[in-house]
């Protein structure tokens, strides 16, 4: 059996359970491993998903070219897409962007302009507004725009959500995960719930992003926004696609935490995966720890895992850069 085209490969991706790190807690935990998709991350299903829907409404012309502000693993999963539909790519990153994501990028034929990390949002230099400005001046150019894009959250309530109620056979309880646009939250939520309304789905936020004391008390406060070294999670703004309505409870893990669980999840799991994804099972196992007296004794966690940690062999898995930044 083959497969059409490298695009039909995208999903399905293993649910693998945890042996050592969740020893002591009252449930099983598994977890979601986003690093098997083609390009390497969650942002895959999203890529494809949001060409997709710039076809099928006419916006985006065959030559066109796709632009799209991203912390990279987006970009690649639209430009794998792009590639394999004869697009053009133009990303706008900010200089926090791995060595080894921008080379990726490039490897799939992207035009990258870096930008400032430390700027708002709204700022001209942001890469949000490159992005807008880069789109507005290309001939046959769209933004794609996955912070408000619709087929974002889509992608995820059509592929990943339906993955995890059939891997799971119905019975996850508990459903863990970091936010950025809130794509991958706010689509599995939505399908999940409508499933069984009695799932939790509990948000993990690095220290600096908003969503955190958002969730908590509605306000966005400008003392609590800071940059952070974990890259695709978090915002410093509300993002349209997230949906706090679909979650019951956010969390946050510092960046040092974040980065040790992910070394540990290799050490004791032989998992290898992102920062991202050590930020997410931090604080998902912190959370069940502190929770563990109201499980129920059928309890099912599942924690969704983004990339690979591949993409950080020069940051997370390398000592000296995690001495520099005072992270060891
Ligand atoms: C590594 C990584 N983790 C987590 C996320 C967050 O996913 P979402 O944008 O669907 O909220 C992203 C998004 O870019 C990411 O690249």
């Amino acid at each position: 059996m083959w497969h059409s085209d490298i695009l039909n490969t995208i999903g399905n991706t293993p649910v693998v359970q945890l042996n050592q790190l969740a020893e002591g807690l009252s449930c099983r935990v598994l977890v979601k491993l986003e690093s098997f998709n083609p390009g390497g991350s969650v942002k895959d299903r999203i890529g494809v998903a949001m060409i997709l829907a710039a076809e099928n409404s006419g916006q985006l012309k065959p030559n066109g070219t796709l632009i799209e502000a991203t912390s990279g693993n987006t970009g690649v999963g639209i430009a794998q897409a792009a590639r394999a539909k004869g697009y053009r790519c133009i990303f706008a990153l900010t200089e926090k962007v791995s060595q080894e994501k921008r080379d990726l990028l490039r490897a799939f034929g992207a035009e990258l302009v870096i930008c400032p990390t430390d700027v708002p949002h709204d700022d001209p230099r942001s890469y949000y507004s490159v992005a807008e400005k880069i789109a507005a001046e290309e001939q046959g150019g769209i933004y794609l725009n996955q912070y408000f894009n619709e087929a974002n959250v889509n992608a995820h309530y059509q592929t990943t959500g339906p993955e995890i109620w059939q891997q799971t056979q119905g019975q996850i309880t508990h459903f863990f995960a970091t936010a950025s646009t809130g794509g991958t939250i706010s689509g599995s939520a939505r399908y999940l719930k409508e499933q069984n309304a009695k799932i939790s789905v509990i948000g993990i936020d690095p220290c600096g992003s908003t969503y955190y004391k958002y969730f908590h008390e509605g306000i966005i406060d400008p003392d609590e926004i800071y940059s952070h070294q974990i890259e695709g999670a978090g915002k410093e703004y509300l993002a349209g696609n997230m949906h706090m309505d679909l979650v019951d409870d956010y969390i946050r893990v510092s960046d040092r935490d974040a980065m040790h669980m992910a070394r540990r999840l290799v050490k004791e799991e032989a998992i290898f995966v992102g920062p991202s994804s050590g930020l997410a099972l931090a604080g998902a196992l912190e959370w069940l720890e502190k929770h563990g007296q109201e499980l129920a004794p059928d309890a099912l966690a599942l924690v969704l895992l983004p990339d690979s940690g591949m993409r950080y062999m020069s940051k997370t898995f390398n000592d000296r850069w995690m001495q520099a930044n005072n992270l060891n």
